[in-house]
Formats: structure tokens, C-alpha cells, sequence
């Protein structure tokens, strides 16, 4: 575990959540996890430990505590290439197989749904795919471990920010305007049950045709990914399918499971024979492939990056949000989102964007500085001097990437190798006007950058 505190309730504490959740805790708020345990305690850090020890995870002090812990970012079609496949390869596989039941019979679960948009967009995905929809009997079960999102789940009174994806058309097929937001209508609320549920205890009992569980195993740490992937295993039916969320992977076991890899996504199927899996097979998504544009800078890309600057960070996200919705792959929209992520503190999906983006485009330095800022964040020097070195290999003289791996050289007295490095990049800076920015991501000129590194040479002596 990282050394994030010395309070000895705040190690016990920390230890809990990551045992009973799968959270990790300590990980991902370092710091800042011993200021939401005083506020949650009030003065009393040791009575909460053993309140946190003596009841379980619906308890007050459990539901506040992940209230803040438990990262409940979701929106309608999050991650749009998934319903794509839904539609275009999950269910054309499933469904003439589950018709030939009496009544025809599908079981979908959304696991670690927050606020419920995920599941819905499912039932709104089955509600227009199947025409008979009448004569199925359909279970989707949204879980979560949060009381308070699966409250909201179940009012569906959604404001403007969950349906960034999607259509003033689809919000006015499916939803009503009512005071506070807009309600989903009844016969899809109609379809989703939700249940507490916690992923590091017991599955729900039904056995699933597909699960979702989307960006939820990204926080947690790595024992507790490993059960919930075998409990995820263990709760499909042979030949139902595992959908993770965008730039997830399964940690572990991974033989056991027949990868479907598309241009976008990967899922994975349970196979209907133990040990019988057809591994990377690779499949075009015909209806997504059309939208990646011709042009190589979507139009607002260059708002975004003006958003970030002037630290407008909702207006960034709408703007990117729309951006990649139309272009998925567009690796450098993808780097902005990680570094929106950065700066919200958000380190898990801040990460997720940045493997993205170097799964579309290895050789993108922006992504891989950004990846070095967020190892030494959470502490990890070698790493971060692996990334802004790759940085560097992919962009001589990268400013960013060049200020920092320079300064992390000099603190280990690696001096003529910091200086290489700087003096490499004065280099790459004279080609660039002096009131030029160095990169999509940063606010410092080429002038200040220059100023900056020269002076660092000058303290080097040099
Ligand atoms: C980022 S949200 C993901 C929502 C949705 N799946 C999506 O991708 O849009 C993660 C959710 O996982 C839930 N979660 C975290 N730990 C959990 C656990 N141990 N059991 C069940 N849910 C958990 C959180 O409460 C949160 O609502």
C-alpha cells in the first residue's frame, strides 16, 4: 500500500474500504483520503473505524464515505461503440437463440450502475430491437454498492449533462419534462430493477446473458479485480457476454474467455464449452467505421483546447464529449479528455483516456508526458521517466516532456544527461514563434519555455 498517511485510523480505515468495496483507496485519494475520513468522522477518526468495522456497507457511515469515494460519473450511451456492438453483434448472437425459450427469456445486468443511465440506455437499446418486446420475459438489474445513486436511478429525472450523447430527438422520444430535469417514460423505466449490490460480495442470483460493468473495476485495487472477474465469469451463462468500459481490459484469466476485438472495443464471451475459446477475433463494426472523419482536426477540437486553457473545464468536457462521439478514434481528443481528467483529479479515467489514445496512436508525446505527470503523482519516479523519455523518442526536444524529465535528472545528479535534454529542446523550440504555445495541453510559450530552461542551464552552469 502507498505511504499516503501515518494516522494509524486512517491506514485501518483505508484498509477497510479496500476489503470490503475493492476500492483502492489509498491509491487513488493518497492525501486527500484523511481529510474525507475527518469530515465523515467529525472529530472522531477511531469511533468511525469501528463504526466502518461493525456494520455493514448499506450502514450511514458506509453510504456517506462512498458517496465521496465511489467516483459515479455516468451518462445515457456512455461509450456509444458498445451499444453499437450491443446491437451489431451481442444480441443478433443472443437473441435467436433465447426466442426458442417459452416465453423467450433474457437476463442483462449493469453492474456498478450509479445513477442508472447505463441500464437504461440497455432497455432503450432492447426496446428498439426487438419488436416483439411484449412476449419476452426481460430482467436488467442495475446494481450498486451506492444507495443514494440507486435512489436517483429509480426517480430517472435527468439533467442537460446525462444525455451529453445524445439527440434533442432521442431526449424527446424517451423522456418528459418535468420540474428538476427530464423523467425517463415509464414503460422503459418499467423494464430496470435495481438492487443494492455490492461487487466484492455476492453476485445477483440470476445467471446473465450480458453484463455490463463499466468503469468500475478501474478503481479498484488488484485482488479485489481479480474476484469480481471471476465472479463475473460465474454469473454469465455459457455464451453470454462481458462488456467493460472503453480502454478496460480483463486482468486476469484471460484465456478462459473468447475475445471479441473490434476496431473500438474488445468484449468478451463466456464460451458455451469450458476451455473452448476462439481467441482475438477481429471484427469490423461497419456502422461506426463511417463516422471517423475524413478531415484530421474535427471541427471544436481547437475550442477544446482554448476551454482547457482558460480552465472552463465543463465546457472543455461538452465539447469533447461531442467530438469523440463522432470521431472515437480521434487519439488526440483523447489525450485532452485524460488531461481534463488530470485536472479534476480523476487519475483512473485520466489514465484510461491516455491508453486510449496511445492504442490509437503509440507514437502521440502529448500522451505519453501526460502519462509521466500522473506517475508522479501517484509517486513513481521510474515510471514517469520511462514515460517522458517515450516522449521524447516520439517528439525530439518535447518542452514539457524535456522541463520535467530534465528537472527528475538533475535531483538524481544526472546532470549532463539533464543538460542533453534541455539543450535538445532550446533546440526545438527556436523553430517555433516566440508567442507560439508549446503544446495543445500547457499554456507556457515557446518564450517562457526558453527562458525557463536556459535559466536551468545557467544554475547547472552551463
Ligand atoms: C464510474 S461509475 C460507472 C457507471 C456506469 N457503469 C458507467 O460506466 O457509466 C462506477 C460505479 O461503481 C460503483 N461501485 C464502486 N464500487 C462498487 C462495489 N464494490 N460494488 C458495487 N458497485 C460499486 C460506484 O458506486 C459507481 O456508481
Amino acid at each position: 500500500m502507498v505511504a499516503f498517511s501515518s494516522n494509524p485510523f486512517v491506514l485501518q480505515a483505508s484498509q477497510l474500504i479496500e476489503q470490503r468495496t475493492g476500492l483502492a483507496a489509498s491509491a487513488q485519494f493518497r492525501a486527500n483520503l484523511e481529510p474525507i475520513l475527518n469530515e465523515i468522522a467529525q472529530g472522531n477518526l477511531a469511533r468511525l473505524v469501528q463504526t466502518l468495522h461493525d456494520t455493514p456497507e448499506t450502514a450511514p457511515a458506509w453510504q456517506k464515505l462512498l458517496q465521496t469515494l465511489a467516483i459515479g460519473e455516468t451518462y445515457f450511451f456512455r461509450h456509444q461503440v458498445y451499444f453499437q456492438l450491443l446491437k451489431n453483434y451481442i444480441l443478433p448472437d443472443l437473441i435467436p437463440q433465447r426466442r426458442r425459450a417459452t416465453p423467450p427469456r433474457l437476463n442483462v445486468w449493469s453492474a456498478g450502475c450509479a445513477t442508472g443511465e447505463e441500464p437504461y440506455s440497455i432497455a432503450i437499446t432492447l426496446h428498439e430491437y426487438l419488436p416483439d418486446i411484449p412476449h419476452w420475459s426481460l430482467q436488467i438489474i442495475g446494481t450498486d454498492i451506492n444507495l443514494h445513486a440507486l435512489q436517483a436511478a429509480q426517480k430517472a429525472i435527468y439533467r442537460r449533462w446525462a444525455f451529453r450523447h445524445t439527440s434533442a430527438e432521442f431526449q424527446s422520444r424517451y423522456f418528459d419534462p418535468v420540474p428538476g430535469g427530464l423523467q425517463l417514460k415509464p414503460a422503459i423505466r418499467r423494464m430496470v430493477s435495481f438492487r443494492q449490490g455490492n461487487l466484492s460480495a455476492a453476485p445477483p442470483l440470476l445467471p446473465f446473458d450480458i453484463i455490463f460493468c463499466c468503469n468500475v473495476l478501474i478503481y479498484f485495487e488488484e485482488q479485489a479485480a481479480r474476484q469480481v472477474e471471476t465472479m463475473l465469469y460465474e454469473a454469465l451463462t455459457p455464451g453470454g457476454w462481458l462488456v467493460l468500459g472503453q480502454a478496460e481490459m480483463l486482468r486476469f484469466q484471460r484465456d478462459r474467455w473468447t475475445t471479441h476485438i473490434f476496431p473500438d472495443a474488445v468484449a468478451y464471451q463466456k464460451p458455451v464449452t469450458p476451455g473452448e475459446t476462439t481467441r482475438n477475433h477481429t471484427k469490423p463494426l461497419p456502422s461506426l467505421s463511417a463516422t471517423v472523419p475524413a478531415s484530421p482536426i474535427p471541427a471544436g477540437y481547437t475550442d477544446a483546447v482554448r476551454a482547457l486553457r482558460r480552465k472552463d473545464y465543463d465546457e472543455a468536457d461538452r465539447i469533447l464529449s461531442g467530438i469523440l462521439e463522432q470521431n472515437p478514434t480521434y487519439a488526440a481528443a483523447h489525450v485532452l479528455v485524460g488531461s481534463l481528467f488530470a485536472n479534476r483529479q480523476a487519475l483512473p479515467e485520466a489514465h484510461m483516456h491516455l491508453d486510449t489514445a496511445l492504442r490509437l496512436d503509440p507514437l502521440l508525446a502529448d500522451a505519453h508526458y501526460l502519462r509521466g505527470l500522473l506517475h508522479l503523482e501517484m509517486g513513481k519516479t521510474e515510471a514517469a521517466r520511462e514515460s517522458l523519455k517515450a516522449a521524447l523518442y516520439c517528439q525530439r526536444g518535447h518542452t514539457l516532456a524535456a522541463m520535467i524529465l530534465g528537472h527528475l535528472l538533475t535531483k538524481t545528479g544526472e546532470n549532463a544527461r539533464a543538460r542533453r535534454v534541455w539543450e535538445e529542446a532550446l533546440h526545438a523550440l527556436t523553430d517555433l514563434a516566440p508567442d507560439a504555445l508549446v503544446s495543445d495541453i500547457s499554456d507556457i510559450t515557446a518564450r517562457a519555455a526558453t527562458a525557463f530552461i536556459s535559466s536551468q542551464l545557467k544554475t547547472m552552469g552551463g
